[in-house]
């Protein structure tokens, strides 16, 4: 049996708030058996440096902790500060935790707020899904299915059917993960379980919860408490527990 804790959009900015929040949630992970924790992406707000070396400085445990990029993240400072690298190409990672191959896609377009997984992603996620011995969480940042929040499913990712033909192509493939939503949801994609895990730094508010017609200002609670998505797996089967984080 794996655990996975599953968090996203930490958005480091600099404010207390951010830390605070992303502190409550790593803080709850702390010694609680988790075999590896996963962040999908908009790491920081506005792809900084210092807002970089403040989440290498908190997103850190004594497991594996995966990240990836979002829409408000830059791929050259995230490189320079959390790979010791250059260059703006896609930032696409492989890791082998317990018994399970995370493929970790770069979704973003550089100065955008939709995705796009590109022609060399989706390449290079061929060959990981067609070399894998485990089974495989593709884990990118963009929601490549509409979630029912008209702002947004504005954003989500563009090319979602060359992703869910690559992912039929392949049989290694257990479920899609990403972030980006500040929402927990699940679905489905291409066949597969997709799950989207509630945002750390604020959630978005749902259009029939409320009659205030949602604009961008409006439509992310900063209050309500952070959450995480604890997923299973155990003998192949893909089970989301999902929960807030205590203060
Ligand atoms: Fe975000
Ligand atoms: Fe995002």
């Amino acid at each position: 049996m794996t655990i996975i804790a599953h968090l996203s959009d930490t958005h480091f900015d600099g404010t207390e708030r951010a830390l605070a929040r992303s502190r409550q949630v790593m803080a709850c992970l702390r010694g609680c058996g988790v075999d590896v924790i996963l962040v999908t992406g908009d790491l920081t707000d506005h792809g900084d440096v210092k807002e970089y070396e403040q989440a290498r400085a908190e997103l850190v445990a004594d497991v594996p902790v995966l990240l990836l990029p979002g829409n408000h993240d830059d791929r050259a400072a995230y490189r320079k500060v959390l790979l010791g690298g250059d260059g703006t190409a896609p930032i696409n990672q492989v890791h082998r935790v317990g018994g399970l191959l995370f493929a970790l896609c770069d979704s973003t377009i550089p100065g955008e707020d939709e995705g796009l997984l590109a022609a060399e992603t989706l390449d290079w996620l061929e060959g990981v899904l067609a070399g894998a011995e485990e089974p495989v969480l593709v884990c990118l940042h963009h929601h490549p299915v509409r979630l029912n929040h008209p702002l947004l499913d504005s954003i989500r990712l563009r090319n979602p059917d060359d992703l869910a033909a690559v992912l039929r192509a392949s049989s290694s493939a257990l479920a899609v993960l990403c972030g980006h939503a500040h929402a927990a949801a699940a679905t489905t994609f291409a066949g597969l379980p997709m799950i989207a895990a509630p945002g750390v730094f604020s959630t978005t508010r749902l259009p029939w919860t409320t009659t205030d017609e949602l604009v961008w200002s409006n439509t992310f609670d900063r209050d309500d408490v952070p959450g995480v998505v604890f997923h299973v797996v155990d003998d192949g089967q893909l089970t989301s527990h999902f929960r807030s984080t205590a203060a």
